[in-house]
């Protein structure tokens, strides 16, 4: 095999921060090279870098021999090199077709669009690579595992033949995540190159050709997977032992702090997304809500936080009734939320740090004094975060675009645990996070339970179910379907649950 891609000695500095310091990496054709490290390692920089997003300040990058001068996305496209984004871009209200080729539409004589030579483009690039897709549905009837296939086919139809994906397993399901390796081997199969960062280890021992890890902005290890172990990725990561959380014994109470009785909601489709749901948590106890993605767990997380409102049935949190409390008040009450997708519900990008840490509790102390806000205890419970969920950033007066995403979600995680919560309500809480920050990030939550919290741990994470839950709801179909002990269920049983299955 050829080096189809050389990485040759690239740095890229941003105020304070060395993002990318002498990263050297070369990758073979027709493999998959996953590139792991730690939060704010700074892969995802060199990978704008490579997809000519982000000039670098030094080094040079060869493709087939041939060195890049990169000043766009279209000239990494022109070079067959094509990125897959971790948040989806696609348009809801289009087919899947038409987003495909949204932005370079094959035109005829006239400049008209030739949708029959789309199609038939489509229909090769999806029968040659075994990419299930129907080019005629609608992208808002998609799920999350086929939105992602029709972002590669949108690649490959731009003639990619290095793909480069970033954390692109962290919003699949397991059964997801498998159809998207055997996507990943058809295209490699083909001949075409693939970057692939994850956080996941077991994944990247799994289905990498080649392992770079990447710590503090460099290169610091490239090691095949048959010749490592989980254990010894996680050390070269983090430079020492992997941390194990220690979930101790259950401290439940004997109240409930969450009471959902009997809950239905109709979604603006007029589908009833939850239907007549009951859950209750108690303080002191962590219950991990287990269930393939569009369940009905985000409506759920939603009217709980009185985001919407039930067509029947009751909530009552922290002795509030949610059915006519507003989220400012529920969060008043002592309800921390971590919500699923922190760019749209989490941060103000665009704010520092500690302005964000006055987001969502501007209305109790520390942060509210009087009508105003208390700049002073912002900053520092701000400091006091960075310092105990190891946030890695120059200061607590950037940005918070400037933080890579995993540093983005611990700084979440610490201000809606600070002050005690009564209620936690915890959406996919380690998503991006590494494996070092993870466990910090459960540790800080098996505290909130010794300190009383009753946690709704909402996860696509089994792993992370079956070690921090007391015990685990199933939903399907906006249903709870199932209760089970971790301590007694298996990963199959609990995938059967989630499936619909009556677990005894
Ligand atoms: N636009 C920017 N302005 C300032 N600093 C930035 C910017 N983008 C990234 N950084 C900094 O560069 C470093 C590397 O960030 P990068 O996003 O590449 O990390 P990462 O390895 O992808 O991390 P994660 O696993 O959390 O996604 C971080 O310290 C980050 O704060
Ligand atoms: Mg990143």
């Amino acid at each position: 095999m050829t080096k189809v891609i050389e990485i040759i000695g690239i740095g890229k500095k941003y105020p304070g921060v060395v993002a990318n310091d002498n990263v050297n990496i070369s990758i073979e054709g027709g493999s998959i090279h996953a590139i792991i490290g730690e939060n704010g390692a700074g892969k995802s920089t060199l990978m704008k870098i490579l997809f000519g997003l982000v000039k670098p300040d030094s080094g040079s990058i060869r493709v087939r021999g041939e060195e890049l001068n990169l000043k766009s996305p279209q000239d990494a496209i022109a070079k067959g090199i094509g990125m897959v984004h971790q948040h989806f871009m696609l348009a809801d209200n289009a087919t899947v077709l038409e987003n495909v080729i949204l932005g370079s539409e094959p035109t005829g004589a006239l400049g008209t669009i030739h949708y029959a030579a789309a199609r038939e483009k489509l229909t090769e690039i999806s029968q040659r690579y075994g990419l299930e897709i129907d080019p005629d549905q609608l992208v808002a009837s998609l799920g999350v595992g086929e939105r992602q296939r029709v972002e590669i086919a949108k690649v490959l139809f731009r003639g990619a033949e290095i793909l480069i994906l970033d954390e692109p397993t962290a919003v699949l399901v397991p059964q997801e995540v498998d159809e998207l390796f055997s996507n990943l081997k058809g295209l490699t199969s083909n001949g075409l190159t693939i970057i692939f960062i994850s956080h996941k280890l077991d994944e990247v021992l799994q289905i990498a050709d080649d392992i770079t890890v990447m710590r503090r902005g460099t290169t610091v290890a490239n090691v095949h997977p048959k010749e490592t172990s989980k254990k010894a990725l996680a050390e070269y990561m983090i430079g020492g032992a992997l941390p194990e959380p220690h979930p101790g014994e259950s401290s439940r109470g004997s109240d409930k702090a969450l009471k959902v009785e009997g809950v239905s909601f109709t979604d603006h489709d007029g589908r009833k997304v939850i239907n007549e749901l009951s859950l209750d948590i108690f303080s002191g106890e962590i219950v991990g809500l287990a269930g393939v993605e569009g369940n009905g767990q985000s409506e759920l997380i939603e009217l709980i936080m009185g985001l919407v409102k039930a067509d029947s049935g009751s909530i009552e949190i922290v002795g509030l009734d949610a059915s006519v409390a507003t989220t400012r008040q529920i969060r008043d009450a002592g309800v921390g939320y971590i919500p699923q997708d922190r760019h749209r519900d989490g941060l103000l990008l665009g704010a520092s740090l500690w302005e964000n840490r006055v987001l969502g509790h501007q209305g109790t102390a520390p942060m509210a004094d009087g009508l105003w806000v208390n700049k002073s205890a912002a900053k520092s419970d701000s400091e006091r975060i960075v310092s105990e969920f190891d946030v890695r950033t120059p200061s607590i007066n950037v940005a918070a675009h400037a933080l890579s995403g995993g540093n983005q979600q611990k700084f979440i995680v610490g201000r809606e645990m600070a002050g005690a919560p009564k209620v936690l309500i915890a959406a996919q809480p380690t998503r991006g996070v590494d494996v070092g920050a993870q466990a910090i990030i459960w540790n800080h939550l098996i505290e909130a339970r010794r300190n009383g919290a009753a946690v709704l741990l909402v996860s696509a994470d089994l792993d992370e179910i079956f070690k921090l839950s007391d015990r685990i709801a199933v939903i399907f179909r906006g249903e709870i379907t199932n209760y089970l002990d971790p301590k007694k269920a298996t990963p199959e049983t609990l995938g059967m649950a989630m499936t619909g299955e009556k677990i005894a």
